[in-house]
C-alpha cells in the first residue's frame, strides 16, 4: 500500500474549495438492523460507489470477524486502485483493531485508518470506564500507532455532539499533533440541531490551534431527522468532508443520506459557493459525484441490503419526481420549473424505454447492461443471459428495471456455502388446502425434499423450507412489489427474519412470485446461517475496551 494520503484529500480537502464525500454505507450503513451483506455484495456496492465518484469508501471494520477482514481486503485490492477512491477501515482505539485495519488495507493504493474513542462524559463513565486524562492519552497514542502504518489517519471523538467542547478541543489538538490528517466530528446519537452543529464546527475551527493541519469531517445520525440539515450547516462553518450513506441507511434512524447532501449542494451550489470561497455564480461542481449514478446506486443498495426506500424519500423515492395532481402536471408540461427544482435525468432516471425480448441476442443484452453500468465477468454474463432468456420466454418485453433485477438476482445473491433452491411447487386455490413441495440442496451437498401445508401458498413454502433447513427464525416482514407496472411484470420479494436480537433480510425477483418468495426466504436464511457460524463484533458495542501496552503490540 502506498501510504500517501488521498490525493483528493491533500489537494482539495485542505484547500477547502471542494467537499469530500466519505461513504460509510458498507460500515455504518451495514450496522442497520437486517442490512448484513456478504463479501460479494459488499464488493459489488464498492465498485458502484467508485463509479458514483465517492472520494473515500469506509469498507468495514476489519477486526469484527475474518469475514469483515476479507471483505475490506478484497475491496482494497479491487477498488482501491490508482484512479479509484481511498479505502478506509474502521478501528477502535486499540492496537489489535488498528493492526487488523492496517493489514486489511495493504492492497489499496491509498489506504486510510479511521480510529475512534468516545469523549462524552456519559460514554466515559458507562461504556469506557475511563477518565478524561486516560482518553486523551489513548487518542494520542493510538493515532500515532495508526500513523506508523499509513499517512492518512482519521480520528473521531465518538459522541462529540454531547462532549464538553473544551475537552473536545484538547483531544482534537492532541490527535492532530500525533498525526491525524482528518478529524471527524460525530453526532453519534442524532441529538444536535443545525445551528448547534454549525456552532460546534466553528468552535473547533476557532479553538483547536493546529486545526489547519487537518480536514474537518462530520458524521451524524438521523434520530431527529436533522442529519442532512446539520451537515449543510457544518459545511457553511468549515467542514470539508461529509460521512454519509446511500439511502441514509445506518444505525437506528440511519445516517445522513448521500444523495440528499449531494443534490442539495448541486441544486443550490450558488448558495453554497461563497462558503467555499468561490464566486457565487461558479458552475463548478462542489463534489466529485457523478449525479447520474445516484438512482442506480440507490436501487442496488436497497436491493442488496433489503432496506426498502420509502416512496416519498427525497431524491430517490419512487414518488420523488412523480406529479399526481392535475394542476401540477399541467404546470410541469407548460414549464418544468413551475414545480420541479431538478431534472429526473440528473440522478440517472431515464425515460429511455429500450426493451429487450426473446429474440434479443447476447450482444444486445451485454450492450444494454454496459449502458446501465454493469461490467460483468463472462461467467456472470452467461448466468444472467440464461435467466434473461428464461424470463423473456414467459414475458414479451423486458425493460431496464427488470434487466437490473435479473442481473442483481443472478450475479449477486447466490452465496456458495448456503442452502440452494432446487425445486418449488405449490397447489392452492379457493377449494384447495395450500400445499408446497420443496427440494433444497443443503450446504453439505445432500438434496432433500419435503412438503407442508400452510395458511396460503407462501406460508406453505416457508414451512416446507423450515422443515428441511431447520434454522430457527421468526418471519417479521414480507413484501412484494412489481418491478415495473403491468400484469406480466416481475415481482420483487423482500423478506426480513429475526433470530435472537438480530435481523436478516433477503431479496429476489421473478415472474413467479412463489419462486421469488422461496428464493428471498433462502437468501435471508443463508445470511442468518452464515452469521451464526461467523459471529462478528460491533465497533460501538459495550465490549471490554482493552488497550494493550506497547510492549505486547
Ligand atoms: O456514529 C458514530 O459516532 C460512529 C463513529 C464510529 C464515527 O459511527
Ligand atoms: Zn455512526
Amino acid at each position: 500500500m502506498n501510504s500517501q494520503p488521498s490525493q483528493v484529500n491533500s489537494q482539495s480537502g485542505t484547500q477547502g474549495d471542494r467537499i469530500l464525500i466519505f461513504d460509510t454505507t458498507l460500515r455504518d450503513g451495514e450496522q442497520s438492523p437486517g442490512a448484513t451483506l456478504n463479501g460479494d455484495e459488499k464488493l459489488a456496492i464498492a465498485k458502484q460507489l467508485a463509479r458514483l465518484g465517492v472520494d473515500i469508501i469506509e469498507a468495514g471494520f476489519p477486526f469484527a470477524s475474518p469475514g469483515d477482514f476479507d471483505a475490506v481486503q478484497r475491496i482494497a485490492g479491487t477498488v482501491g486502485t490508482e484512479n479509484g477512491p481511498t479505502i478506509c477501515g474502521l478501528a477502535r482505539a486499540t492496537r489489535q483493531d488498528i493492526q487488523a485495519a492496517a493489514d486489511a488495507l495493504k492492497p489499496a493504493v491509498r489506504g486510510r485508518i479511521h480510529t475512534f474513542i468516545a469523549t462524552s462524559d456519559i460514554h466515559l463513565e458507562y461504556k469506557l470506564k475511563k477518565s478524561r486524562a486516560e482518553v486523551l492519552a489513548i487518542a494520542e497514542e493510538m493515532v500515532a500507532f495508526a500513523k506508523s502504518f499509513v499517512k492518512d489517519v482519521e480520528f473521531s471523538p465518538e459522541d462529540a455532539g454531547r462532549s464538553d467542547p473544551e475537552f473536545l478541543y484538547a483531544v482534537l489538538e492532541r490527535a492532530i499533533a500525533a498525526g491525524a490528517t482528518t478529524v471527524n466530528i460525530p453526532d453519534t446519537v442524532g441529538y444536535m440541531t443545525p445551528s448547534e452543529f454549525g456552532g460546534l464546527i466553528r468552535g473547533i475551527k476557532e479553538n483547536v490551534p493546529n486545526i489547519d493541519r487537518a480536514v474537518i469531517s462530520v458524521h451524524g445520525h438521523n434520530d431527529l431527522g436533522l442529519a442532512v440539515a446539520n451537515f449543510l450547516e457544518a459545511v457553511k462553518n468549515g467542514a470539508r468532508q461529509l460521512e454519509c450513506t446511500v439511502n441514509g441507511i445506518g444505525e437506528r434512524a440511519g445516517n445522513a443520506a448521500l444523495e440528499e447532501l449531494v443534490m442539495a449542494m448541486h441544486v443550490r451550489r450558488q448558495y453554497f459557493n461563497p462558503f467555499l470561497g468561490r464566486p457565487v455564480e461558479s458552475e463548478a461542481p462542489l463534489t466529485n459525484i457523478d449525479t447520474k449514478q445516484i438512482h442506480y446506486t440507490s436501487h442496488l443498495v436497497s436491493k442488496l441490503t433489503g432496506m426498502l426506500v420509502q416512496p416519498n424519500k427525497a431524491i430517490v423515492g419512487s414518488n420523488a419526481f412523480a406529479h399526481e395532481s392535475g394542476i401540477h402536471q399541467d404546470g410541469v408540461l407548460k414549464n418544468r420549473l413551475t414545480y420541479e427544482i431538478m431534472d429526473a435525468q440528473s440522478i440517472g432516471l431515464t425515460t429511455n424505454q429500450i426493451v429487450l425480448g426473446k429474440h434479443s441476442g447476447r450482444n444486445a443484452f451485454r450492450t444494454r447492461l454496459k449502458e446501465l453500468g454493469f461490467d460483468l465477468s463472462e461467467q456472470d454474463l452467461n448466468k444472467a443471459f440464461v435467466r434473461f432468456k428464461d424470463i423473456a420466454d414467459k414475458k414479451i418485453d423486458i425493460g431496464d428495471r427488470e434487466l437490473m433485477a435479473i442481473v442483481q438476482d443472478e450475479t449477486q445473491h447466490q452465496g456458495t456455502d448456503g442452502f440452494k433452491l432446487e425445486r418449488v411447487q405449490v397447489i392452492c386455490g379457493d377449494r384447495e388446502c395450500p400445499t408446497a413441495t420443496v427440494t433444497l440442496c443443503l450446504p453439505d451437498g445432500r438434496e432433500i425434499t419435503d412438503a407442508a401445508i400452510g395458511t396460503g401458498p407462501v406460508d406453505a413454502v416457508y414451512r416446507a423450507i423450515n422443515r428441511i433447513a431447520e434454522v430457527p427464525n421468526q418471519l417479521i416482514e414480507f413484501s412484494v412489489q412489481s418491478v415495473v407496472a403491468g400484469i406480466d411484470a416481475m415481482g420483487e420479494v423482500t423478506i426480513r427474519l429475526q433470530h435472537k436480537d438480530r435481523i436478516y433480510s433477503g431479496h429476489s425477483a421473478n415472474t413467479d412470485i412463489i419462486v421469488a418468495s422461496a428464493q428471498a426466504y433462502l437468501n435471508a436464511l443463508n445470511r442468518l446461517h452464515h452469521s451464526i457460524q461467523n459471529p462478528s463484533l460491533h465497533p460501538q458495542g459495550f465490549q471490554d475496551f482493552v488497550v494493550q501496552p506497547a510492549a505486547h503490540a
